[in-house]
């Protein structure tokens, strides 16, 4: 970083406060300048003289304060920022920030700011979980908040479940991201990604899923919002939090996971990593089924195909149509097949055979498949071969590449 960076942290009211000052700490150690807003809430964690000394600047609270005002308004104090981080995020803060409400300092800077806002959300599983607050979730997402998922575990409250504050590195990595000023080539764009197994219900207990954890699509998703694009994931079910600055979609079926795609278009780019079920039972659901003598037989139909139905859209295809290829043997002359038959620009190919463990692992080795030709990648982590998959969209897509 050149020039001096300036974060403005809003501190909300809980327990996560402490996590704060740890993280005041190591922006300053990494040449960040913070100036704090520091709740009402957040001051019964924390104490202002403990912010300041870390912080090397006066605390900013009091809305009305008329020596504040005349020295730094609340709009210079969210201006003269490059950006805005909000740590801990209570479901307070989250709400009057999705509804626009504006009756403290904090709210106040956060309506008047220009500048992007990244916020750490922390508070009890149940108030995490309420429609309520996953509804301001979403709406923020759709604003173009950064928001970094708690974690999972023990609460202070004694409760166990999602609700953590993410930890000072998780925060600090995120905001040193956005400080660096990455090149973002697909900011004003749309990103469309589907990641995960999906679940396809036998009877009310009993499902069809598969052994996909995920991970690629959501590396992939997130290389694509660090890259500027608006991002929409469609998951199926799995353990892992969204990537920060993502809006998700969680469903189940192939059939959810179609309606979410197409509700989510139009989009620049899709890239369809999920794997998807061929088929589920035709008749899912009813009742539980009993064992009454011979085993039962399921009957199975074919699911419709995401990938397929995209790359044909009459009105809304996306300019770039990307699907993945899971092979087991003929990797490449399969993924060919693949490309011609799902009417798709592109198509990743892995091999997911047992030995090489794909699927649930760390790494991955694929090959770019297009219309002129094959392209051998080396084997990277998901992570790089998200970035490395990211940036080829983006020279497509801006017409670089
Ligand atoms: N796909 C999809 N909808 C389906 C099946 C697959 O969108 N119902 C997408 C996957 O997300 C992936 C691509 O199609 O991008 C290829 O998936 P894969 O499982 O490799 O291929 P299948 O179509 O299932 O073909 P096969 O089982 O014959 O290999």
């Amino acid at each position: 970083m050149t020039e001096q960076q300036r974060v403005l942290l809003i501190i909300g009211g809980g327990i996560a406060a402490y996590k704060c000052l740890e993280l005041i700490r190591r922006l300053r150690e990494a040449g960040v300048q913070v100036r704090v807003i520091l709740t009402k809430g957040g001051a019964e964690f924390v104490t202002p003289l403990s912010v300041s000394s870390l912080a090397g600047d006066k605390v900013y609270g009091d809305l009305f304060s008329l020596t504040d005002e005349s020295e730094m308004g609340h709009i210079r104090l969210s201006r003269e920022a490059s950006l805005v981080v909000v740590a801990p995020a209570t479901a307070d803060l989250m709400a009057k920030l999705a509804n626009g409400l504006a009756n403290d300092l904090a709210s106040t800077a956060l309506l008047a700011t220009d500048k992007p806002v990244i916020i750490a959300p922390a508070m009890n599983a149940r108030m995490w979980l309420h429609p309520a607050t996953q509804r301001n979730v979403a709406t923020l997402k759709a604003d173009g908040v950064t928001v970094i998922e708690p974690g999972s575990g023990a609460l202070a409250c004694g409760e166990t479940g999602p609700g953590r504050m993410a930890e000072p590195d998780a925060i600090l990595s995120v905001i040193l991201d956005r400080l660096q000023a990455a090149p973002r080539p697909l900011a004003g764009r749309h990103a469309l990604v589907t990641a995960g197994p999906t679940w396809e219900a036998i009877d009310p207990v009993r499902y069809i899923a598969n052994r996909s954890s995920g991970k690629q699509g959501y590396a992939i998703a997130g290389a694509l919002a660090r890259l500027g694009a608006r991002t929409t994931l469609i998951s199926g079910p799995t353990a892992l939090n969204a990537p920060a600055g993502v809006a998700r979609v969680c469903v189940e079926s192939a059939r959810d996971m179609l309606a979410a795609t197409e509700a989510a278009l139009p989009a620049d780019v899709a890239v369809c990593v999920a794997a998807v079920s061929d088929w589920r039972a035709a008749v899912g659901g009813g009742q539980k089924l009993k064992k009454n003598g011979a085993p039962p037989s399921v009957e199975l139909i074919e699911n419709p195909d995401i990938l397929a139905t995209l790359s044909r859209h009459n009105r809304r295809r996306p300019k770039l149509v990307v699907g993945f290829a899971a092979e087991t043997e003929n990797v490449v002359a399969y993924a060919q097949d693949k490309l011609a038959r799902k009417g798709c620009d592109w198509i990743i190919a892995n091999d997911v055979c047992h030995e090489k463990g794909v699927m649930g692992g760390e790494c991955n080795t694929v090959h770019l498949v297009t219309a002129n030709g094959v392209e051998d990648w080396p084997t990277a982590t998901k992570e790089d071969v998200a970035a490395r998959l990211a940036e080829r969209i983006a020279g497509a897509l801006t017409g670089v590449a």
